[in-house]
């Protein structure tokens, strides 16, 4: 909801130029009526290239001489009477060097005589000279409230029109308000009526739909990318620790407020040896959350934007925080946050900076998920108590979690686990990751099917035998990262 109570101190407090950056013209138009309702009584203009300047308070029609920016601008100038002008769409001539100083003046001799402009663009850059007599409103979009009445709106047009009411589960219901949050108006409305009309009923599904649009609508740029693909905990073998302690939380996050005396859970930081299924896991939240997933890509964010990395951090962030609740997911942190790499103040200190900051001012229903399997290059800061709500070590997984792995996999294939022996599966597998483990699998199948006959045990225990294990190949360095992690992570399992 545009506030009208910022609009109304902006405008006591004497600010010459008022910027608006929305793609909901009408609305803003709207609000700068009910500002009149309201009694602070000024002659309201509003311009746009097409129409010229108009009244907004009083009918007058318009003076289509003033339709090209320069007369526009000229025409305030020499007025001096105090108003307020709302000028539409002057974006593209800001790149002008004649319009850029006429609002400069205009704005320069705001004190002789008060004449407000405001700027309403989907984008505005302003440029330097006008930039310090400028002031941001912020449009906020519809709160939970303004959703629900335009749900129910929808709802009742449906019914009007097809004689029969709308079905819908009360959970899915929950969820597309929920997501619907951070969209404008318009763009609430056309997901509502696409989610109802194609079949009447608002259910599950249409929460999937809701979620990629409304990622597509907030321009999803390359350095965030939506994941479709999201996994269930039950794809996940082990890590009951950390299973028990996403299952707690996963209430308080999906409400809207935390209930007094919690604190939201804010993420998690993923630490293990290669294969382990960090990754997995971090899918595998948001799929148990039911939110979108977006994951975040250091490399682009690095290789694309050479030299603006920090603000597209800052932009991706922000889209993040519209998407809410949603699960951030930024794997491999270490590797974009590596301090040793640059040394010194190079950008990837600035990153962590902007990142450190976000993680612990961000109030939004953003849960982080980082993982990261070399400590080395992991930035202390990072770890400090407070920035994570807890660190998990995924470590090689244990004979009990193996035979989970098995029949996971198997079970994928089509392969009916009661023809195995697992115990000979799990014996035969020790010091192998989940990902060796999925590997064998999949060997196992081809060289069942090239010698024409049924996967079996021994097909498996043989593609394991002649696997070296990542706890041979990497065993220093696995031996040192569980001794690291043993003073500062919680096991995940
Ligand atoms: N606990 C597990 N349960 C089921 N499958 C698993 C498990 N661990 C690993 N896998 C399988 O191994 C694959 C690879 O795991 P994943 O990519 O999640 O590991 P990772 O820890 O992120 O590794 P890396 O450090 O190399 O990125 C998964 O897609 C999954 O199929
Ligand atoms: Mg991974």
């Amino acid at each position: 909801m545009l506030d009208i109570n910022d609009l109304k101190l902006m405008l006591k407090s004497r600010v010459p130029i008022i910027v608006m950056e929305t793609r909901e013209e009408l609305r803003a138009l709207e609000l700068f009526k009910r500002l009149m309702d309201d009694g602070l009584y000024q002659p309201l203009f509003a311009w746009s290239v097409t129409e010229g300047l108009y009244r907004l308070d009083i009918d007058s029609g318009s003076q289509r001489h003033n339709a090209q920016p320069q007369d526009v601008l000229a025409h305030i100038k020499a007025s001096t009477l105090a108003g307020i002008y709302v000028l539409m769409d002057m974006h593209p001539y800001l790149e002008e060097p004649l319009i850029v100083r006429m609002i400069r003046e205009i704005a320069q001799d705001y004190d002789r005589h008060a004449r407000t402009l405001v700027l309403i663009s989907p984008k505005i850059s302003l440029p330097e000279e006008i930039r310090h007599h400028a002031v941001f409103l912020e449009v906020s979009m519809p709160d939970r409230n303004m959703i629900k009445q335009l749900l129910l709106e929808e709802v009742e047009e449906w019914k009007h029109r097809n004689r029969q009411p709308v079905k819908g589960d009360a959970h899915a219901i929950e969820l597309l308000m929920d997501h619907l949050l951070g969209l404008s108006y318009a763009d609430a409305r056309r997901l509502i009526r696409n989610a109802i009309y194609d079949d009447g009923a608002i259910k599950q599904e249409d929460i999937k739909e809701v979620m990629e649009a409304k990622y597509r609508l907030l321009g999803g740029d390359g350095v965030l990318s939506y994941e479709a693909e999201t996994a269930h905990l039950a794809d996940v073998a082990g890590l009951e620790r950390m299973k028990h302690w996403l299952s707690q939380r996963k209430k308080v996050f999906l409400s809207a407020e935390a209930p007094e005396g919690l604190d939201p859970p804010r993420g998690v930081l993923l630490l293990g040896v290669q294969g382990a299924g960090k990754s997995l896991a971090a899918k595998a939240v948001a799929g148990a959350w039911n939110v979108p997933l977006l994951r975040l890509d250091f490399a682009t964010l690095y290789n694309k934007y050479y030299g603006e990395t920090e603000r597209n951090l800052r932009e991706a962030l922000k889209t993040a925080e519209s998407m809410s609740p949603c699960v951030l997911w930024i794997d491999e942190i270490e590797k974009g946050l590596a301090t040793d790499q640059e040394g010194g103040a190079g950008p990837s200190k600035r990153i962590l900076g902007t990142l450190l900051t976000w993680m612990s001012e961000r109030r939004s229903r953003v849960f982080l998920v980082a993982t990261a399997n070399d400590i080395e290059a992991l930035p202390p800061e990072l770890m400090r108590k407070g920035r994570f709500d807890e660190i998990f070590f995924i470590d090689l997984p244990d004979a009990n979690v193996r035979k989970g792995i098995f029949a996971i996999h198997l079970e994928k294939r089509r392969q009916d686990v009661a023809n195995f022996d697992l115990a000979a599966l799990v014996n035969s597998s020790e010091g192998f990751s989940g990902a060796e483990i999925e590997q064998a699998v999949v060997s196992a199948l081809y060289s069942a099917h090239a010698t024409g006959t049924e996967l079996a045990t021994q097909h498996l225990i043989e593609e394991l035998r002649i696997t070296r294990p990542l706890s041979v190949v990497m065993a220093e360095k696995i031996s040192a990262l569980r001794a690291w992690a043993s003073q500062r992570t919680v096991p995940a399992n």
